[in-house]
């Protein structure tokens, strides 16, 4: 599985713990695609780095963004068309983003949930599926025309 992950300043110590956790983990192919530092930056830029990653890879492929909040980031990567980026907060939605929204952007916020929850959302959001079905037709009406 392709996954990307990405973070401002602001989310940067978490998206450390993160790729981390996900270069121990099977069967994970890792991208990491900034920022690097705590050195202030634009949450966008990387938004839009990741998300344009995600569409041009296709084959499911997934990602990870992390700000403050995660509220910025994802909006930002939510501008992509095939971009389906939910910020959670805890496991269930972090469930159901895959399982009814066929999500493929995980956002979180280093400043609203601790590490070890946020790794445990992390953990749900990869080994979730799209459950399709009814969910297929309304996540394909996501999409404006
Ligand atoms: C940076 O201070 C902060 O505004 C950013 O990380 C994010 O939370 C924006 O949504």
């Amino acid at each position: 599985m392709q996954v990307y992950v990405g973070s401002d300043h602001a989310g940067f110590p978490l998206k450390t713990i993160i790729v981390s956790w996900l270069k121990d983990q099977e069967g994970i192919q890792l991208e990491d695609v900034g920022t690097h530092s705590t050195e202030s930056c634009d949450y966008p830029t990387i938004a839009h780095d990741l998300a344009a990653r995600i569409v041009d890879c296709g084959d499911g492929a997934l990602g990870v963004l992390v700000c403050g909040t995660g509220l910025g980031i994802s909006m930002a990567a939510n501008r992509h068309p095939g971009i389906r980026a939910a910020v959670c907060t805890d496991s269930f939605s972090a469930r159901m983003a895959r399982a009814h929204n066929n999500a493929n952007v995980l956002c979180l916020g280093q400043r609203v949930v601790g590490s070890g929850l946020a790794l445990e959302i992390l953990n749900t959001f990869l080994s979730g599926t799209f459950e399709g079905g009814r969910h297929g037709r309304r996540v394909e009406l996501i999409e404006p025309v």
